[in-house]
């Protein structure tokens, strides 16, 4: 697939500024700064479209890109980020909780954990939710420009085992520096896009 164009269609703060059409969504759910702006950024080929920092809770908003007048790419705040206070903390779960648990138009969840770690107890919560709510459960491993090469079997079998997960083709290692995978990832959207 080409991305031919990309527009910041909505932010929202609220479930009421959700965009009150059709237009099918790809959203990316992950911890805070496990790289999911970063990801939109190198995947669109846009360097500073989406907000990205080096601490944790830069997104707290819904952010709705068109691409191509035909489907969406969703930035979602992130989750497990400890030092914010508890009516933010609540705010942000609320808004990502109805957006992930209402939104008619998503059509499909990618989870982001950092290539690096295993997965944490919240990843694997919204890992489960993912799978128990029929989207297929494909995993980006964000980062892999920080680990040797050589390792990548073992991080991806770490991310499998914790994860629960069967079939390694659902995880894409990526770099949001190198953008690694992104011509995969590009073929795999349209795919999606296509279904
Ligand atoms: P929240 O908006 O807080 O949920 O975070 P996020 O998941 O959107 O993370 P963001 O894209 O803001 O990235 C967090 C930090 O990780 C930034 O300092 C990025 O530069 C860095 N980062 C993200 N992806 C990569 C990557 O693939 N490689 C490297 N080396 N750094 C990355
Ligand atoms: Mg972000």
């Amino acid at each position: 697939m080409k991305i031919k164009s990309v527009n910041l269609d909505q932010v929202a703060g609220f479930a009421s500024q959700f965009p009150n059409d059709d237009f099918e969504e790809i959203a990316f759910a992950g911890r805070s700064n496990v790289g999911k702006s970063s990801f939109i950024n190198s995947f669109l080929d846009k360097k500073n479209l989406a907000k990205t920092s080096s601490k944790p809770g830069k997104t707290k908003t819904i952010n709705f890109y068109k691409i191509n007048d035909k489907f969406r790419l969703v930035d979602l705040p992130g989750y497990g980020y400890a030092k914010v206070s508890k009516t933010e903390k609540e705010k942000w779960n609320n808004l990502i909780h109805k957006y992930l648990y209402e939104r008619e138009n998503l059509k499909e969840v990618f989870l982001l954990v950092d290539i690096r770690h295993a997965p944490t107890k919240q990843d694997k919560e919204m890992y489960d939710w993912i799978i128990d709510s029929g989207f297929t459960g494909f995993v980006i491993a964000t980062k892999y420009d920080k680990i040797p090469k050589t390792h990548l079997k073992k991080h991806i079998k770490e991310i499998m085992k914790t994860l629960n997960i069967d079939d390694e083709g659902l995880i894409f290692a990526y770099s949001s520096i190198t953008s690694h995978n992104k011509n995969v990832l590009l073929e795999q959207v349209e795919v999606i896009v296509n279904s």
